[in-house]
């Protein structure tokens, strides 16, 4: 099993987007896929709520909904036996303890920034707080960070990439600002169930994302019952 948290500090930055979106390409590629919903905004059930049944299927799990007396039922987040692929979509604003506790659950990391010089600050901070204080280095738990909403090759944009090249962490795509995932958040698809010709050009984006996590998919012996507690 390879589990993936998607993660920022940020609101806005893209994590439910790019969670649902990577949650049905790998549903679309034959995977058994998982969505765990962390956030009681709950942006991802409601994505899966909008999703047809003859959709290639994605299991929902609303973490964020836990039971009077505050303790986590175990029975409500129970993944089916034989899940391939799980994806974390998490609030914003995760700091500390929790940011380790989220952390320990995950094989990879990926990390949203938009590219406006207050998002990539924020995401600088963030990224320096996953490195000291959730020590993801001293882990097995790989970081790629996903540029998301670019518009042209800007300023701001190659500072990020010297600030990741500095860490030594990879740009793992950027992914452009288009209309086409609103469009897909309507109906509960992702970029890859678009067959529209406008959706190309995202499509590819994609690719290396894609083939960046299949390099760390065999490293990941995730062990289910840490996902929830
Ligand atoms: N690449 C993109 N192009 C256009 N709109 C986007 C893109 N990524 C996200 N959005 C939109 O931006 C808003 C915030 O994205 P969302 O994924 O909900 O962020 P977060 O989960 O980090 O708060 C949503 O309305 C979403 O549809
Ligand atoms: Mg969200």
């Amino acid at each position: 099993m390879q589990r993936v948290l998607v993660i920022n500090a940020k609101g806005g930055c893209g994590k439910t987007t790019i969670a649902t979106n990577l949650a049905c390409a790998w549903a679309c590629s034959g995977y058994r896929a998982a969505l765990l919903d962390y956030d009681p905004q709950a942006s991802a059930m409601r994505w899966l709520s909008l999703r047809s049944d003859e959709r290639p299927a994605i299991h929902g799990v609303a973490v964020y909904r836990r039971p009077a007396g505050g303790q986590t039922s175990t029975w409500l987040h129970r993944l089916p036996p034989g899940t391939e692929r799980v994806v974390m979509d998490v609030p914003a604003g995760v700091t500390g303890t929790r940011l380790l506790e989220y952390t320990r659950r995950a094989d990879v990391v990926l990390v949203p920034v938009l590219p406006s010089p207050i998002d990539i600050h924020a995401a600088s901070r963030f990224i320096q707080d996953l490195l000291l204080e959730a020590k993801v280095r001293q882990t097995r738990v790989r970081v790629g960070v996903v540029a998301n909403r670019t518009r042209e090759n800007t300023r701001i944009f190659q500072a990020l990439q010297r600030f990741l090249a500095s860490l030594e962490l990879p740009l793992v795509t950027q992914l452009r600002d288009t209309q086409n995932y609103v469009h897909a958040a309507e109906r509960g698809i992702g970029i890859h169930e678009m067959w529209d010709s406008r959706a190309g050009r995202d499509k590819c984006q994609w690719v290396s994302l894609m083939d960046w996590l299949e390099q760390s998919s065999d490293s990941g012996h995730g062990d289910a019952s840490r996902l929830t507690g």
